[in-house]
């Protein structure tokens, strides 16, 4: 039998991440000044409160070298028509990168560096490359179901939530028709 510590699944059926010791789940109420209808996602979270993503991870030691994972399942819906998201962030070491490789679902990835913005279409099997001292959060542009997707990442990089207050993502993702419109930030 192979130690637990040397392998992860993604359980496609739940979409989960088989063998993760580490779980973290975000609710509307965690999201505070991330869509531009604040007004509204403090009453929808005082409201039904949803849950907006469930992360699932996979610890390491937190030394050079080593390598962390999570498959983040990101729930369908919007707040006013603006898709749901990640917080999004900015990796502390400014020398670490990141991989993303789309599991299932629709979406985008916004990558953020000073007043560029720029974006990557997430569905199945594309692997998105987050180069060192990018931004990013993803947006699940589809209402049928979640996005879903695995990241790697250094286990020294760290995440900052404060940065993205000053240096803020600049574009936004809204529902229109059957498809998205990407919006301009703030
Ligand atoms: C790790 C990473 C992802 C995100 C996850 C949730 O560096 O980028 O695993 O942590 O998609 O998003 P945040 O962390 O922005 O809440
Ligand atoms: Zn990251």
């Amino acid at each position: 039998k192979i130690p637990a510590g040397f392998f992860t699944a993604f359980d496609r059926q739940n979409s989960l991440l088989y063998n993760a010791d580490d779980y973290e789940e975000r609710k509307l109420s965690d999201l505070q000044g991330c869509f531009v209808a604040e007004e509204i996602r403090h009453q929808m979270a005082l409201q039904e409160n949803k849950t907006v993503y469930r992360v699932y991870k996979k610890t390491a030691p937190l030394v050079a070298g080593e390598l962390l994972q999570a498959v983040t399942v990101l729930f369908p819906g919007t707040v006013n028509g603006e898709f749901f998201m990640t917080r999004g962030h900015y990796h502390i070491h400014p020398k670490c990168a990141e991989i993303f490789f789309c599991l299932g679902g629709r979406g985008l990835l916004l990558l953020q560096k000073g007043n560029e913005t720029k974006w990557v279409e997430m569905k199945p099997d594309v692997i998105a490359y987050i180069p060192a001292g990018w931004g990013h959060r993803t947006v699940n542009t589809s209402l049928a179901g979640p996005l879903v997707f695995i990241a790697f990442w250094p286990a020294v990089a760290g995440q900052n939530y404060q940065r993205r207050l000053k240096e803020p993502f600049g574009k936004r993702v809204f529902q229109a028709d059957r498809s998205y419109v990407i919006g301009d930030g703030d």
